[in-house]
């Protein structure tokens, strides 16, 4: 692996067994992940974007191993410079590994303990990992609640006290306990106000700049993608379609489903006028994916060959970028300025 990578996806699957009946037999499988190739570089913030249950939530959580994933190999960089299979680390390693590659999920008050106050929720990581007791935890904790910019004054009420966005800065501070470097964000500000949105999203770029975190944002808000992001995943029927630089992914749109995803973003600029391109039929069931390519059944440019094949993904990047897509005929139809 690169040394500017933090993390390495190799082909990484993960499927669910559906199993019905009286022997609760296994009667099928959905293909949640199914496949996926990408690289996270040290100190980016990588979007992940795609429609509800595309995978996006069980590929953020089988990288951290928070699922098992099927097969397929999470190769990370340590904080000593090891690289490590997170897919195939024993459990003391993988005890390590935890500790550095934290999720945020989007509603912390479910799984902060109602019964616990501030003081003793931020306190409880410190605690478990033995990183801080006694003046020292107390210190500790008074750091973090200042961290994420909310009273010390208020480390002993509980978290209903508390606005949903002030409950995501108590899940930050709990996360930041542990000195992660790799952080999963789930859609971690996307129940929250605008106004609340953004003072959540400058924290979490001020604490990138000051720890150099590393993260994986997902996100169905693609304007807000748009702005914070490096690169961009997109996903489809736990599939990767598309990968490329930001900017590049809005100016120089490479896959159809990419091109139907953005032309349904509302426009900021009124005289541009917006071709919204409306999605034939329904997402397709990740149990019964179709054959070829997964997105034809609903594709504007669909041919014979789409439905048989399935596309190679591949590099078509200009002048040593990287820009990753996977449609037979991307090179003949060339990029497009959807946003
Ligand atoms: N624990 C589970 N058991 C069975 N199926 C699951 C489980 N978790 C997710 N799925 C299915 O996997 C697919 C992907 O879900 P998810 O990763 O939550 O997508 P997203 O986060 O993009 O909305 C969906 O079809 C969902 O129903
Ligand atoms: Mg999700």
């Amino acid at each position: 692996m690169e040394e500017n990578k933090l993390l390495e996806v190799r082909n990484l699957k993960k499927f669910f067994p559906i199993n019905r009946g009286f022997f609760n037999r296994k009667v099928g499988e959905v293909k949640a992940v199914n496949g996926v190739d990408f690289s996270i570089y040290q100190g980016e913030t990588l979007g992940l974007v795609g429609e509800s249950g595309c995978g996006k939530t069980t590929l953020g959580r089988a990288i951290l191993r928070a699922v098992e994933p099927t097969s397929g190999q999470v190769l990370f960089r340590t904080g000593e410079g090891k690289v490590v299979d997170v897919t195939k680390a024993e459990d003391r390693q993988l005890k390590k590994i935890r500790k550095d590659m934290q999720l945020i999920f989007q509603d912390p008050y479910s799984s902060l303990n109602p019964r616990m106050t501030v003081k003793d929720l931020v306190g409880e990581p410190l605690l478990v990992n033995k990183i801080a007791r006694g003046k020292g935890l107390q210190q500790k904790i008074i750091e973090l609640i200042e961290q994420v910019d909310l009273r010390p004054e208020y480390m002993d009420r509980y978290p209903h006290a508390f606005s949903g966005g002030q409950r995501q800065r108590i899940g930050i501070a709990r996360v930041l306990s542990l000195n992660p470097r790799f952080i999963v964000c789930d859609e971690a500000v996307s129940a929250l106000d605008v106004s609340i949105q953004a003072q959540i999203i400058n924290l979490l770029q001020e604490l990138q700049q000051k720890y150099k975190l590393t993260y994986l944002f997902i996100a169905h808000d693609l304007s807000l993608v748009k702005y914070l992001c490096d690169r961009i995943i997109v996903m489809y029927l736990g599939k990767i379609v598309e990968i490329a630089d930001s900017e590049q992914l809005f100016t120089q749109t490479r896959h159809p489903y990419t091109e139907a995803l953005l032309s349904a973003v509302p426009r900021v600029d009124p005289k541009r006028k917006s071709s919204k391109i409306i999605l034939k039929g329904e997402v397709p069931s990740p149990i019964n994916p179709p054959a070829g390519c997964y997105f034809h059944p609903r594709c504007n440019y669909v041919q014979e060959k789409c439905r048989r094949e399935e596309p190679l993904f591949r590099n078509v990047g200009q002048e040593g970028e990287e820009h990753y897509v996977s449609c037979h005929w991307a090179e003949q139809l060339g990029p497009k300025e959807v946003m």
